[in-house]
């Protein structure tokens, strides 16, 4: 396997994951990719390296020794700590030279030491820190909580190319490497790996986007640590994390649920019904097929979180509470909430949703619809008109 000569002198040298199915919790279908970049110059620069796992740190140092040998290296740069990013790291310092610069944040300083309890040669950099490799200059620019503590960004300014670390990134393991290579699929697996990512973090993108235009940072291309690049329209990413970060909605229900004996079920395709019948988008997603990495990624533009879940043993059924867990974590906003289910005897689980809903600081639309057991016609027809109730307040918006 070849580097991939992204602009004049500077290299992709990252792996493909293509078997990985789950990435801490968020379903990766598509694989993942681990990026890592070199650059040649009059000195020679590597930033972040690949995750510690089967033949990825050898394939990595197989693709720098195909530009150079990797004891050349003067500099080794490490945007953020996360083991997929770090974890070959003390492999790439064997071959590099273990005094070999490694420049971080100072979080990054502290986290790598937590991680791997060496005495590496560590140069800690604060925002705006410069570097020059001879023809180009690097500048660091600490992105914290984007999304670790230690995370930074790395840029050229004469080139405008942004070494993004996790931001911008996607889950997706191909030969492609550009946005404008893989097509129209770039920004779906972008939306993904925003709300399972970056979603929880969305103030700060919106800070570090103000931040960046305040300086006057000009981008022609955005290298990532995870899928493509993007170098025919980087501003295309960039202005889809303000509306994501904003969670500008659509006119989309997001109808999330599970079922015990298909009552939940029945309730469920009555009020997306009536949802529908107000000219909303409804995405009825059981937990037996959705994964909660998926119905977060229809959650981010959604004007409308529905919840619906059987009473088991006095509790919300248990996949339901995962994914209320999983959601109430990644913290999304400005959307209406409401909760539904059908129950046997006790019925607390509508109760506890809304609880989680408070948790969440959603605006609870409605108390919550309940049946008894099995719905009737009568019942599925106040199914229906509860759907039409919520589809009407997200036309309203
Ligand atoms: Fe791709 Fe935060 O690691």
């Amino acid at each position: 396997m070849k580097p991939i000569e992204i602009a004049p002198g500077i290299y992709d040298v990252g792996v493909n994951d293509w078997n990985i199915e789950d990435f801490h919790g968020y379903s990766t279908p598509f694989g993942t990719s681990y990026n890592a970049y070199l650059i040649m110059d009059e000195k020679i620069a590597l930033i972040d390296a690949v995750k510690d796992k089967e033949h990825f740190p050898e394939e990595m140092l197989h693709k720098v020794a195909a530009i150079v040998d990797p004891a050349k290296i003067d500099y080794v740069i490490s945007n953020h700590t996360e083991m997929d990013h770090s974890g070959a790291l003390g492999k790439v310092l064997q071959a590099v030279g273990v005094d070999t610069p490694l420049i971080c944040s100072r979080v990054g300083h502290k986290n790598l030491a937590l991680h791997f309890h060496q005495d590496w040669n560590f140069k800690v950099v604060k925002s705006g820190a410069e570097l020059s490799l001879g023809k180009r200059t690097l500048t660091f620019l600490e992105t914290r909580m984007l999304h670790w503590p230690d995370s930074m960004f790395t840029y050229i300014k004469e080139d405008q190319i942004l070494f993004s670390s996790d931001a911008f990134g996607q889950h997706y393991a191909g030969n492609e490497k550009f946005d404008d290579v893989l097509g129209g699929a770039v920004m779906p697996h972008a939306k993904k790996y925003y709300a399972n990512i970056l979603m929880h973090f969305s103030p700060q993108v919106l800070k570090l986007v103000k931040a960046v235009t305040a300086m006057g940072m000009e981008f022609k291309m955005i290298c990532p640590d995870h899928g493509v690049v993007w170098r025919k329209n980087p501003r295309k990413i960039l202005d889809a994390y303000v509306r994501w970060a904003n969670q500008e909605r659509v006119h989309k229900a997001v109808l999330v649920y599970d079922s015990m004996w298909s009552s939940t079920e029945k309730m469920a395709n009555a009020i997306a019904a009536g949802i529908a019948e107000k000219g909303v988008e409804v995405r009825p997603m059981t937990l037996r097929k959705w994964h909660r990495s998926d119905v977060m990624t229809e959650i981010l533009d959604a004007g409308a979180i529905i919840v619906g879940s059987p009473t088991l043993n006095n509790n919300i059924f248990p996949t339901v509470m995962d994914m209320l867990i999983y959601m109430k974590g990644l913290r999304p906003f400005n959307k209406l909430a409401a909760a539904f289910g059908s129950y046997g005897w006790s019925g607390e689980a509508v109760k506890q949703i809304n609880t989680q809903f408070e948790a969440m600081k959603l605006e609870i639309m409605d108390p919550g619809l309940r049946v008894q057991y099995v719905p009737n016609k009568e019942s599925l027809e106040t199914c229906v008109e509860w759907g039409r109730k919520i589809g009407g307040a997200i036309v309203q918006g």
